[in-house]
């Protein structure tokens, strides 16, 4: 014992020089197992990193500007001048078209025709007689053939995004699904049974019924389904200021519909424009019905087999004009009743699916209770019970939620109710 401290003393008074070994265990320590190629690893990520966003250049800011760090405003200015920006023509007439020497008649509006030819990047294919085309300011020469001219605000009516709705969830309304399948896909899908019957498929449908009853629901789900391009027009934003602007956006919003290859349009709320005709005893025409009777034209334009279908929706079907709903426009009338038992109890089922409920909730027995009650109310009533179990800090939905909610929104707000209203106006 006594020597081994001996030595312990020894070595601390003249302390043996680390060697390389030493020292290389040293550095280890509190170091994991892979510490080194991690290490690495983080560094080629950052650089690789860097490399990405020089590449990409743009960061996502708020207003989709690059940061003013980046700017090059002098650069910018130059290319602006060396860039002539192109003026709008059209194309009237092809010269000796599908040869050599093929000269082009444009008719730059205002100024004057010229007969000119192509630009470098263009290919005789791209240009058709009554294009719109871009031509630059100095020789004339068609550069670029541009689509026509369709107002933004239709343009973006376009529904791109499919809704999340599917007949799934629409309660009820076998009936009224049937029908809208057996207008709107069946021409779509089989258009030779029509062909071969020698019978033009109907051109468009009216979905009338109370509020709340689901008819811009199911429009959302026969968008869904189908494949074809889904215009969504809402009545009043036909209503311009401008006499004659809301004729010209239907021309248009039809004139797109059928460079598509299928279209559906769904007019939701068409009171707005479809109003009876009337004299106001001013003497003064209204710009809203011009507006209808453009809808009118334009559905006698078209043709039935050509894919374009129309849905119209709306509460009173009694104040539309008579022109618009006779058959040849719209030859289906589909009318969007009250729910009886079994389409409220599966409305109930369809509404509290994703809620977190009680098990053996008797929806039947809910449904029993909410007599004239429509979709949009069942709806409610599920989120009232959800309201009662939040004020009780519960988690789930009892019945007694569901009864407490039947009780305050079928029988409280029975003088809201729209239902005996529309009953008097049909
Ligand atoms: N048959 C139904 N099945 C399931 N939910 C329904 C049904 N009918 C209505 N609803 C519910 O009511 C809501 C409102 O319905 P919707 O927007 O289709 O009414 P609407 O018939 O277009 O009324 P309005 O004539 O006032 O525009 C829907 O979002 C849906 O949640
Ligand atoms: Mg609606």
């Amino acid at each position: 014992m006594a020597t081994e401290h001996e030595d312990d003393f020894k070595d601390e008074k003249n302390p043996r020089p680390l060697d390389e070994d030493d020292i290389a265990l040293l550095k280890t320590y509190g170091l994991g197992p892979y510490s080194t190629s991690i290490k690495k690893a983080e560094k080629e990520i950052k650089e690789m990193a860097k490399k990405v966003n020089d590449l990409c250049g743009i960061k996502e800011s708020d207003t989709g500007l690059a940061a003013p760090s980046q700017w090059d405003l002098v650069s910018d200015k130059q290319m602006m001048q060396e860039e002539q920006p192109l003026q709008v023509a059209r194309c009237t007439k092809i010269i000796n078209p599908n040869s050599e020497d093929a000269k082009y008649v444009i008719n730059v509006k205002q100024i004057a025709k010229f007969v000119v030819g192509l630009g470098d990047k263009v290919s005789p294919t791209d240009i058709e007689e009554g294009m719109r085309v871009g031509v630059d300011r100095n020789k004339y020469q068609i550069q670029i053939p541009l689509p026509p001219k369709i107002d933004p605000s239709v343009t973006m009516m376009t529904v791109e995004e499919k809704p999340d709705v599917t007949y799934n969830d629409v309660g009820g309304c076998k009936e009224q699904i049937e029908k809208m399948r057996e207008v709107v896909e069946l021409p779509m899908l089989h258009p030779e049974k029509f062909v071969k019957l020698g019978i033009d498929p109907p051109k468009g449908v009216l979905c009338y019924g109370p509020p709340g009853t689901g008819k811009t629901l199911l429009a959302r789900a026969v968008a869904n389904r189908t494949d074809a391009c889904f215009i969504r027009v809402i009545g009043s934003e036909l209503v311009q200021k401008y006499v004659g602007e809301g004729a010209r956006m239907v021309r248009e919003l039809f004139q797109m519909a059928r460079s598509k290859k299928a279209c559906i349009v769904f007019f939701d709320e068409v009171d707005a424009i479809g109003g009876a005709r009337f004299d106001d005893g001013v003497g003064g025409d209204n710009e809203v019905q011009r507006t209808m009777l453009e809808i009118v034209n334009q559905l006698d334009g078209f043709d039935a087999r050509g894919n374009i279908k129309v849905l119209m929706a709306t509460n009173r079907p009694d104040t539309l004009d008579p022109a618009l709903l006779r058959p040849g426009r719209l030859d289906r009338k589909v009318e969007f009743g009250l729910p009886d038992l079994e389409s409220r109890t599966q409305i109930f089922k369809i509404h509290t699916r994703t809620m977190n409920c009680e098990r053996d909730i008797r929806f039947e027995l809910l449904a029993r209770l909410c007599p004239n009650s429509t979709g949009a109310d069942i709806r409610s009533v599920c989120t009232e019970a959800g309201m009662y179990a939040i004020r009780a800090r519960r988690k789930t939905v009892t019945e007694k939620d569901f009864l407490d909610a039947v009780n305050k929104v079928i029988k409280g707000y029975q003088k809201f109710s729209a239902t005996p209203k529309y009953m008097v106006y049909n």
